[in-house]
């Protein structure tokens, strides 16, 4: 018993403010992300499968997206680094303080060794272990719960939570049904132990066995690659859009709607809702089911398209602008599996001053302004 006491008062003591007895939540202290740099527009994409830019827009909503070339590096640990170097920068946190490194990924380097173990070995991170964790497009909010829990526990007080995908590389860009929802980019938060009422508060998740219509044939253990799957294109992306779509819009506002009711959130009081970037239909009927106006939710699938993994966090990094300590944010993801759910988050900083040190890449050359896309999106003829 003594040697448990020891153990917590010694473990608390670089957190002077935390007694063993006060409630203990994990808040977002930092927000780090990387997009390539290439930008693959509609122009482009339409060169080499049968599409338009009016269709993609129309029907997804993303003009343009990020695209990691072999030429400027490989595997998604080349993005996660790059955001988790910039989140080191921005918290100016010692980087062997950083206990844990979670990777929220469906495009690892490999099999094995895990994504975390090349990152915390890019970054220096020397005290870390760390663990990839994989559930398609809720992979994010997943790792927040799971980072959430080791904290509430006691017994680590700061975590890295990464998101990112680089969809590049199982995207059939011969298959136009798939290839202009794509793109790269991860992103990542600093999660702290507080004993202040912020940070993920709730969280209602959810797995429903359903993979006929969303999943990658080939290349586990129940398919290995072999000449056949390569040559049948069996190592991509394989998707039917409509039962997913449908499937996205209803889960996704149900868990919404589940999260709202549980916690008091109308309308009125939810500062954003930040929802999975996969088409921006789904995002709208989402938010249209809790009746929240679209100036407060997150929308990035204009020049980023759904990164799955990434998408949530870069929603963080490009808005953290904007967010206050108190804002109200729903999260929301809907992927394969099927898997979903929606978290509650109390703010805990101001972003403004944060978002300074280190300004994320809104936008870049050949991406367009967030009001040239609200004028394309609403019909109206570009410049
Ligand atoms: N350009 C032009 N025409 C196209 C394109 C394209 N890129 N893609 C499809 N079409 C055509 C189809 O061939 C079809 O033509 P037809 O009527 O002659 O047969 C027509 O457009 C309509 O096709 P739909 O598939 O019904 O189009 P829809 O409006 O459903 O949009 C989309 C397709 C964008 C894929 C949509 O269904 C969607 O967003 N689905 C959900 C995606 C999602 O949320 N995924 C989950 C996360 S992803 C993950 O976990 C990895």
């Amino acid at each position: 018993m003594w040697g448990l006491s020891a153990f917590l008062i010694f473990s608390f003591s670089r957190f002077p403010n935390i007694s063993v007895m006060e409630k203990i939540n994990a808040v977002i202290t930092g927000v780090g992300g990387y997009v390539p740099d290439y930008i693959l527009d509609n122009e482009e994409m339409s060169q080499f499968v049968d599409t338009s830019d009016e269709w993609i827009m129309e029907r997804i909503g993303v003009k343009t997206r990020h695209i990691l070339r072999p030429e400027q590096g490989s595997g998604v640990s080349y993005l996660m680094t790059r955001a988790v170097r910039q989140l080191l920068e921005k918290t100016q946190v010692d980087p062997a303080s950083v206990e844990m490194v979670i990777c929220a990924t469906t495009t690892p380097d490999y099999h094995f060794p895990s994504t975390a173990s090349i990152v915390i070995g890019n970054t220096g991170l020397t005290h870390a272990f760390g663990f990839d964790m994989e559930a398609a497009c809720a992979g994010f909010l997943y790792a927040m719960e799971v980072a959430a829990n080791y904290i509430r526990s006691g017994r680590y007080k700061r975590i890295i939570v990464c998101g990112g995908d680089h969809m590049s590389s199982m995207t059939n860009y011969q298959d136009r049904n798939t290839c202009p929802i794509f793109g790269d980019g991860a992103a990542c938060v600093m999660m702290e132990a507080t004993t202040e009422e912020v940070g993920l508060l709730d969280g209602y998740y959810r797995v429903e066995a359903s993979y006929e219509h969303l999943h990658m044939a080939a290349g586990g253990s129940a398919k290995m690659p072999s000449h056949e799957t390569v040559d049948a294109r069996e190592h991509f992306v394989y998707q039917e859009g409509r039962p997913v779509f449908k499937h996205a819009v209803t889960k996704m506002a149900d868990a919404v709607e589940t999260i709202a009711k549980r916690n008091g959130l109308t309308k009125e009081n939810i500062t954003w809702v930040v929802p999975h970037q996969a088409n921006v239909r789904i995002e709208s009927a989402v938010a249209r089911r809790i009746g929240v106006d679209e100036d407060h939710v997150m929308i990035n699938i204009d020049h980023m398209a759904n990164t799955s993994g990434g998408t949530l966090p870069l929603c963080l990094w490009e808005y953290e602008p904007q967010l206050k300590k108190g804002d109200k944010l729903i999260f929301t993801a809907f992927g394969a599996g099927f898997s979903w759910g929606a978290s509650y988050m109390v703010w805990g900083y101001d972003g403004a001053a944060e978002a300074q040190k280190s300004p994320a890449q809104f936008y870049k050359e050949g991406e367009i302004s967030r009001e040239e896309w609200y004028r394309l999106r609403k019909g109206e003829k570009s410049e």
